[in-house]
């Protein structure tokens, strides 16, 4: 069953003036230390910041709560499997709310999805629930 959907805009060109402004304080207050690693050594740099931005806003969409009820922007980290699709992971008080979300004899999957096309970036956000079948082993 789907527990939560989120979608986001960014405009790219914003990111990069905050960027300019802000650099590192925005950077650090954002960002996961291995999602600057990523965007800093890729040609796009604010295009990356900014996906990864709309991913979080989606998120926090996604799980009901917006930015405003205590998600910590770092609490929501997107990195990318080898083939570059990108996946999304909680920690702290959002998977606190991602568990409180996710149905008794369920696990939460979190489905995510970006695109850029300057100067903007999309991201799309989907939360599951799967049953967790006896055979799951330490799925939950
Ligand atoms: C995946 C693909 C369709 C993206 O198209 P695009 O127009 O270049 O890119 P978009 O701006 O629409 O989207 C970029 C985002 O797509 C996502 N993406 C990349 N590869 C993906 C994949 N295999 N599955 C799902 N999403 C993917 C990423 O989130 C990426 O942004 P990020 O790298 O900052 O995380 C295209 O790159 C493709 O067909 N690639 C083939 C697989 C490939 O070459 N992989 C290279 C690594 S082995």
């Amino acid at each position: 069953m789907i527990l939560g959907i989120g979608t986001d805009l960014a405009n790219i060109d914003r990111i990069q003036g905050t960027l300019d402004r802000f650099g590192d304080r925005f950077k650090n207050r954002v960002f996961t230390e291995r999602e600057q690693m990523k965007a800093e050594r890729r040609k796009d740099i604010a295009g990356t910041y900014a996906k990864r931005w709309a991913a979080k806003e989606a998120c926090s969409k996604a799980l009901g709560t917006g930015l405003a009820m205590g998600i910590a922007w770092k609490d929501m980290h997107v990195s990318n499997l080898r083939s570059g699709q990108p996946i999304m992971e909680v920690t702290g008080w959002a998977k606190e709310r991602l568990e409180t979300m996710t149905p008794p004899g369920h696990r939460a999957v979190i489905h995510v999805t970006l695109t850029d096309d300057h100067p903007w970036a999309q991201a799309f956000v989907v939360i599951e629930a799967l049953p967790i079948s006896d055979d799951a082993g330490t799925a939950g």
